[in-house]
């Protein structure tokens, strides 16, 4: 792995940060001195020294998908592809998994990390973390439906949602909303609706906290998370 990946990844910094640690001499590969981020390093069996003192390889990963249809929100499973399945080997090394779950016909955003301490916070329900769906329903909502999901509707199971979010995308007679929620009950989105007689037909995250879907990620692919995101999503769950 490139030598200024791996530092940022272990927390030395941005790129560009490690780049003028690597200027400085702060890394010895082996008792080399290494000053070229692009150098390749085997993070298992080099030995690296950082300012004198010997690090342990520990990095964290965090990467943003547009996951597809047709896979499942798991690190593996015998039968279905799952979404680590579409990740490059360099990337599965790290081990990650996806933080929450997004049903096999859900679309959009879904993050995956390695950082189990970051994957908890944005789940755990004290934390409330917001999660927008574009929600395609199979018949315009009525009267008294929009108000009904915004102040918490009955599940077929007798749980009742917490206050949701629901905004027209192309007016009140359509039939696209989006839908904002702090929980992640199973199936959560498709059982509100279906709580007021709807059927989800097309079901897409577009956000998670402070984090958006990038416009740019065609289905099916991914990318790292810049460090800006990084800092975004933890400061958002102190
Ligand atoms: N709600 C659902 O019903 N499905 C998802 O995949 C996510 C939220």
């Amino acid at each position: 792995m490139r030598t200024d990946k791996l530092l940022a990844n272990m927390g030395y910094g941005s790129r560009k940060e490690v780049k003028k640690l690597l200027k400085k001499g702060g890394l010895l590969v082996n008792g080399e001195k290494v000053t070229d981020g692009k150098t390749h390093i085997d993070p298992e069996n080099d030995v690296i020294e950082v300012f004198g003192e010997k690090v342990e390889y520990k990095s964290f990963i965090y990467l943003m998908m547009n996951k597809p249809q047709g896979v499942i929100s798991a690190t593996e499973d015998i039968s279905e592809e799952t979404v680590i399945d579409i990740l490059e080997p360099e990337d599965v090394i790290f081990e990650p998994f996806p933080v929450g779950r997004l049903d096999k016909d859900t679309t959009g955003l879904l993050l995956l990390t390695n950082d189990g301490k970051l994957a908890h916070q944005l789940t755990s329900p004290k934390k409330k973390v917001d999660k927008t769906y574009r929600v395609h329903i199979d018949a315009p909502l009525e009267e008294g439906d929009k108000e009904a999901l915004e102040a918490g509707v009955v599940l077929d199971d007798g749980y009742e949602t917490k206050p949701a979010k629901l905004e027209y995308i192309n007016g009140e007679s359509g039939t696209v909303v989006n839908l904002t929620i702090t929980e992640g009950k199973f199936h959560q989105v498709k059982r509100m609706f279906e709580a007021r007689g709807r059927k989800v037909v097309a079901l897409k995250r577009e956000s998670m906290g402070p984090l958006s879907l990038d416009p740019n990620l065609d289905l099916g692919t991914y990318r790292e998370l810049t460090d800006e995101e990084i800092e975004w999503l933890k400061s958002a769950n102190e």
